[in-house]
């Protein structure tokens, strides 16, 4: 079957092309990297909080890596890499949750979900477990009725927090509706997006170019739209916390798969105020926005020395202000766009 090419300019709306792989365009067919960043450091939802019971076990590709999360019977969330460090098994396939541990399905080895150290070796007399009986462990929190993860390339702690949203938890506003979704892009460039004024008007048919406030401060963000109504925060690449006020608040998370593919997760709320069928056309209208996007983000690549005119100075400040969240990973981003030369 052939997929017929978008006409774009404004491009066409089609939500199904998030939740339906088949809807997607994919010409570009190089071999190189479309993006040249590895995964970045932060914080990424690896899970709904209401997905993941007590005692449940599940297998998650994050990262490019494969990680087994379970659920404590106490209740925490915790994180290892998957495959045992005994023998290869992955814990995730017949393991089972005891305490705070997870055993292994192949020998019974016990894990702690927070250390990732074996505190039990069931057989043949071991009196002493060996040191590199390990498995390395996310710091995990859960917050926005949403589990988190910590990913840092060199197994840092973290250095930035995950915010509360407070709409998710009024009772003037709607129960959260959660829309995920899988995207061919790097979570920088997805971010890009934000700063990337001129391209509301050509890819989203947006009256004009929207005139934005876009400020940094630390692993800090906030772009300012639409005469001060349209506020997108962001902690670290990949969690954006987006308010239109007296509509919607949203928080977007996009959990790397691997350096070329991101999960994305929208949290969705509105007032309640604003009647039952606010939330959900809210959430529509976001899809129906993406959409336009996705053609162009799963086929684009990543240009490092852009011809940029004056106004698009933004999208260099934050290519600098997204280097801070990459370990073993340097490039020369200009420092003045082509006009100002
Ligand atoms: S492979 Fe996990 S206990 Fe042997
Ligand atoms: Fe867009």
């Amino acid at each position: 079957m052939t997929i017929d090419l978008p006409v774009g300019l404004p491009m066409p709306r089609n939500r199904d092309v998030l939740f339906d792989p088949a809807q997607r365009v994919h010409v570009t067919r190089r071999r190189e990297r479309r993006f040249p960043f590895p995964v970045p450091n932060g914080w990424f939802i690896v899970a709904c909080s209401s997905e993941l019971a007590p005692g449940e076990v599940q297998a998650v590709f994050a990262f490019g890596r494969d990680l087994v999360l379970f659920r404590t019977d106490a209740g925490e969330p915790r994180m290892l890499d998957a495959h045992c460090p005994h023998l290869g098994a992955h814990l995730a396939v017949g393991g089972r949750v005891e305490d705070d541990c997870i055993r292994c399905p192949f020998h019974g080895w016990r894990f702690d979900g927070e250390s990732g150290a074996c505190t039990e070796i069931p057989y043949g007399g071991a009196n002493h477990i060996p040191k590199r009986a390990q498995a390395h462990s996310y710091p995990t929190l859960e917050r926005n009725h949403m589990v988190w993860a910590w990913y840092h390339a060199e197994g840092e702690p973290p250095f930035y927090d995950v915010p509360v949203v407070e709409e998710f938890h009024d009772p003037d506003w709607q129960p959260i509706l959660v829309r995920e979704f899988d995207i061919a892009i790097a979570a920088q460039e997805m971010a890009e997006n934000n700063v990337d004024y001129s391209h509301f008007r050509y890819v989203h048919g947006t009256d004009g170019i929207p005139e934005d406030e876009f400020i940094t401060e630390g692993t800090y963000k906030r772009a300012v739209g639409q005469g001060g109504n349209f506020v997108r925060e962001g902690y670290g690449l990949g969690l954006g916390v987006l308010r239109v006020k007296g509509w919607v608040t949203f928080l977007s998370s996009t959990t790397p798969i691997d350096e070329e593919h991101v999960h994305v997760r929208w949290v969705f709320t509105t007032p309640k105020a604003n009647g039952d069928d606010a939330l959900v056309s809210a959430a529509d209208s976001f899809c129906d926005g993406v959409s336009q996007d996705i053609p162009i983000w799963e086929n684009k690549i990543y240009r490092p020395h852009p011809v940029l005119t004056k106004s698009e100075r933004p999208i260099l400040e934050h290519r600098r202000w997204a280097r801070q969240f990459y370990s073993a990973y340097d490039e020369d981003i200009p420092t003045t766009t082509e006009e100002d030369e």
